[in-house]
Parts: structure tokens; sequence; C-alpha cells
């Protein structure tokens, strides 16, 4: 297949523009009825009207009829810990009896045991590992996936695991974008306990100067007890000056004003926010700063969930994702995401689409080349079983997805 493509027939839904929909923007989705769409070399050339898009215009090409079914932009998961060693199922288990995720980490637990586990794991194992989630995200309709380093903590580790990151994205016919952040802040390595500001320099000047290259993003777990916000700051001004873009886990366990640090450093997105100040959702919106939120985890931690409707009601822009990692969130579920948004954190379905695909784009500074269906953006599409979106999250937690395309090549199919 060669990227050129003929999509008949579809029930087209998408948000449109180059940049994240913020506010009640995040609530309007164009809509075209019995349309198509003309990709060629992987890019979209047209769309809309059926007689729009005649099927000669194109040599080499594949024509697929969406029998009336709702079409898509392709899910964009901005924030993933895809790359990790080991599983941490008994650690599941203290806290369903009722331990606390922090205390796990503080008796060195949690991100720790999976630091020691991806340190036994060669780069073959990381990728080949990764590459079966990968394949579950795609059958999802994921296009696009960020993966965070973070499970190495020294120099060396957090190279193999963005090493790893290149490797999975040159596979041949990879079925997604891999956008890569370096998270070598996740947490102080136990080796380092008690002596986090002597951490935060060989992050600073050791690992910064050969990561900044590799990682199109940085990040870093701000956190009670973990990088709280002066250590946050000096570390995100260093990465800024380094070149990268910048990305906060904030708020997620107890509220820090990580959500007012993101909007002072100029970050691309602060995500979890599940402890947000109504303060930090203003600067944040002020900012332009992307509010990613991730119902998944506040699920499995049992926290409540993030204030989707403070954000949009204050015209900020949101994003969902997953945070697929081995501890705080063991799934990658897009299906389970669009049902506890709609379902529990009240954001219409149109929204939840906003959030999933233009504005999980904008959280990646990719905004203007994936999201949203638009000639010149990348074919990155789904096609749906059903004609219509409300049955994303009708059909609570089951995956909807009947076709996946990115760059205008079927990679996952049902038929
Ligand atoms: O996004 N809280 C920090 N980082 C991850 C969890 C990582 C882990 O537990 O392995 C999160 O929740
Ligand atoms: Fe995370």
């Amino acid at each position: 297949m060669n990227g050129n493509l003929l999509l008949k027939n579809a029930n087209i839904f998408t948000p449109l523009g180059s940049s994240a929909r913020r506010g009640e923007e995040m609530g309007l989705l164009q809509k075209y009825e019995n349309a198509s769409i003309l990709i060629k070399d992987g890019v979209i050339l047209q769309i809309g009207n059926h007689s729009v898009c005649p099927e000669s215009s194109l040599k080499d090409i594949c024509v697929i009829d969406a029998g009336g079914r709702a079409v898509l932009p392709g899910f964009v998961d901005s924030h993933t810990h895809l790359i990790f060693g080991g599983y941490r199922p008994d650690e599941f288990g203290w806290r369903l009896k009722g331990e606390s995720y922090m205390s796990i980490m503080e008796r060195g637990g949690g991100i720790q045991s999976t630091v020691n586990a991806t340190h036994l794991s060669s780069i073959d194992e990381l990728v080949s590992k990764a590459q079966w989630f990968i394949d579950r995200m795609s059958e999802m309709g994921v296009t696009t996936v960020e993966a965070k380093s973070g499970y190495g903590l020294n120099t060396s580790d957090e190279i193999k695991m963005l090493d790893a990151i290149a490797e999975l994205s040159a596979v041949p016919g990879q079925k997604l974008n891999i956008i890569s952040t370096f998270l070598g802040a996740h947490a102080v390595p136990c080796e380092y306990k008690g002596r986090t500001a002597e951490y935060v320099d060989l992050i600073i000047k050791e690992m910064l100067p050969k990561v900044a290259s590799k990682a199109r993003f940085f990040d870093i777990f701000t956190e009670k007890n973990v990088f709280e916000i002066d250590d946050s700051r000096r570390l995100l001004t260093a990465a800024r000056e380094a070149g990268m873009q910048l990305k906060l886990h904030a708020d997620e366990i107890v509220s820090l004003g990580g959500a007012e640090l993101a909007a002072e450093v100029g970050a691309v997105s602060a995500d979890h926010l599940l402890h947000v100040s109504e303060q930090g959702i203003e600067r944040m919106a002020e900012k332009g700063v992307v509010a990613t939120l991730l119902p998944l985890t506040a699920f499995a931690l049992r926290e409540p969930y993030a204030p989707a409707r403070k954000f949009i009601e204050s015209g900020a822009a949101v994003a969902l994702a997953t945070d697929l990692n081995p501890g705080s969130c063991f799934s990658g579920s897009i299906p389970l995401t669009i049902a506890l948004a709609c379902i529990y954190m009240k954001m219409s379905i149109e929204e939840t689409i906003t959030a999933l695909t233009l504005n999980g784009a904008a959280a990646l500074g990719m905004a203007d080349e994936i999201g949203s269906l638009e000639p010149g953006k990348r074919a990155d599409i789904i096609i749906l079983e059903f004609p219509e979106i409300s049955m994303l999250p009708y059909y609570v937690g089951m995956n909807c997805v009947r076709t996946t395309i990115h760059d205008g090549i079927i990679v996952n199919d049902k038929i």
C-alpha cells in the first residue's frame, strides 16, 4: 500500500483547526454526511461531498466504503509510560487492601520497583514488550502515542529507554506515530534517597545535555516528597534552556501548585490535575496550557476525577489520555477513558472526541499536523462499527473501532 486512499460513504465527525479547541469550542464538531476523504501519499487532499472526490483523480488508489459508519480522526494518546520492565500486580493487591500509592513508593516499591526491573531489561526486551501494547492501542484507534522514559533514573538507563522508543518508531510499517518524552525526574532513585538536590544536579548537568536531542518533551513528577515546587522550577527552567518543550505530572496526589508552575514556565501541558486549585485552573486557561486529564488513573487509584467541567467553563483546553503504566494505571483502554470522561467527568461525547484528537495533538505540539480531518493533515483516521458517535460512551468500556488508518494505510481492520 502506498498511502493513496479514497474513503467513501462516511459519516464524518471532526473538530477543526490547527490549535487546541478551548472552552465551549470543544463541543463543536464538523459533521459531513455520506462524504468522502481523498488521500494522497498519506495526506488528506480533499474531504466532503462524494462528488468532490472522483475515483479517477489518483492512480494506484485503494478504495474503501465506510458503509455509512462514523469516521473520526485517529485518537492521540498524549500521556503514556509505554516502556517498562516487569509488572506490579502485588502492589495493585496491596492497594486493593487499602495501602496508598505514595506509601508503597515511600517504602521503596512503586516506581523504584519498575526501575529495578527496567535496569535488568535489554533494549530488545523493552521494544518487543512495548510493541504488544502498541498493537492493542492501534486496535482501539490510536494513531499517535506519547511514550516517556523515567524508569531508568540514571544516565545510561534513561538513554536506553529513549533508544527503545526510537527503535519502536523506526519499526517498518509501525502502526502509529510515537513521540518521546524524557522523564528522568520521575522519582528520586533509591541511591539518592535524602539527596534530592544532588539528583537534580545530575539531571541538569549530566542527563539533559545527552537527552535533549533524543526527546521532544521534558516531563517531571511534581509532587509532595518527590520533586517539590522549587526543585521542579529549577529542572523545568534548565530543560527549557536545553531546548525541550515542557510537561508536568501536576497536582496528582496533593494540591501543590503544579498547575500554577506549569503556567509560569510555559509548559505545553500539565497532566493529572486531580487536586488542582481554582487559581491553577485560571492560570492554565490564561496561558493556554493544555489540561491533560487521565481518568483511568483516578479510577484505578480510587481518587476523585479531575474537574473537567471547571477547566472547560474557564476556557481551558482539555485533552484526555490513558497514562498506561505498570503502577498507578495498568490500562491503556481508550473505550474506558471515553466512558469515564462522559459518565463521571460530565464531558459530552463531542468534547471527549475533541479531547482525544485535536487537543491530544495540541498537548504534543502537533495540532497543525494531526488531530482533525482537514486537507493538509496526515490521514490518521478511524472507522467505527456504528454510524453515530453517541454509541461510543453508551457501549461502556467496549471497543467500537472497526478500522484504523495511519498515514493513509489501513493498519487494523476487523472486516
Ligand atoms: O502518571 N505518578 C507518577 N507517574 C505515573 C505512575 C508511574 C508508576 O507508578 O509506575 C503516573 O501516575
Ligand atoms: Fe503518568
